[in-house]
């Protein structure tokens, strides 16, 4: 079975995605991580993103090494690398085999994939069993990054957040290459006035729902 979960930062993605692989026992990839990767090498050897190539050559040559450390690449300013690293054809053509092969044949032999991101149900898993699409309002999901960056220690502001939220947004939604945006088939949840555990049980419902059928 493949899962797919796409939405906008902050909408709880990672949180559902982590808690639906370890219920059903799938393996989850966090695809942001990959473009996040991307986006940190550019910051590390200061390309700017107005050199494609340089970045699809990034993307290219990316290895597992290069995703050891989730917590380092968390940060906004490698989240808004990320995004423009994100809006570069050649740098998503060049992630595309990896999460396919995540999806059709997971590690550890695990019976199912959850993947979450912007474009896994509509351009890297168009057949996924299931499609959820997890929503919440911009002051929510700014919110909920500003409480997250607070427990790491990090001092920055809200309006700062939102204000970076809303960039993100706006960049992801209008690339022309896989905008964010729900699959025709997609569930959508809008969790604004939802915490992690009513969100969980949604989804959870749409899987049963599913291996009833
Ligand atoms: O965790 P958060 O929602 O803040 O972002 P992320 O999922 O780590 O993704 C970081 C950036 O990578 C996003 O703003 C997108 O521009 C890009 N991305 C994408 O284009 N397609 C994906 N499947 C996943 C992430």
């Amino acid at each position: 079975m493949i899962i797919a979960i796409d939405g906008p930062a902050g909408a709880g993605k990672g949180t559902l995605g982590r808690r639906l692989a370890a219920e059903l026992g799938f393996a989850y990839l966090d695809t942001g991580l990959l473009y996040r990767a991307v986006g940190a090498k550019l910051l590390a050897v200061g390309v700017n993103d107005s050199e494609p190539e340089a970045a699809t050559a990034i993307a290219a040559a990316l290895t597992p090494q290069d995703l050891r450390d989730p917590a380092a690449l968390r940060g906004e300013i490698v989240g808004q690398a990320a995004s423009k690293a994100a809006t570069i054809p050649g740098v998503r053509d060049a992630l595309y085999a990896f999460q396919r092969q995540f999806a059709t044949d997971p590690p550890g032999h695990a019976t199912g994939a959850i993947l979450d991101g912007r474009d896994i149900g509509t351009v890297i898993c168009p057949d996924a069993d299931l499609k959820l699409f997890l929503t919440a309002s911009p002051a929510a999901r700014a919110r909920r990054r500003f409480e997250e960056l607070q427990r790491a220690g990090d001092g920055r502001i809200y309006p700062d957040i939102l204000m970076e939220v809303e960039e993100r947004d706006h960049r992801d939604s209008v690339r022309t290459t896989a905008p964010l945006k729900p699959a025709v088939d997609a569930v959508v949840i809008d969790t604004t006035e939802m915490d992690a555990a009513a969100v969980f049980a949604v989804a959870l419902g749409q899987v049963e729902r599913l291996r009833q059928r």
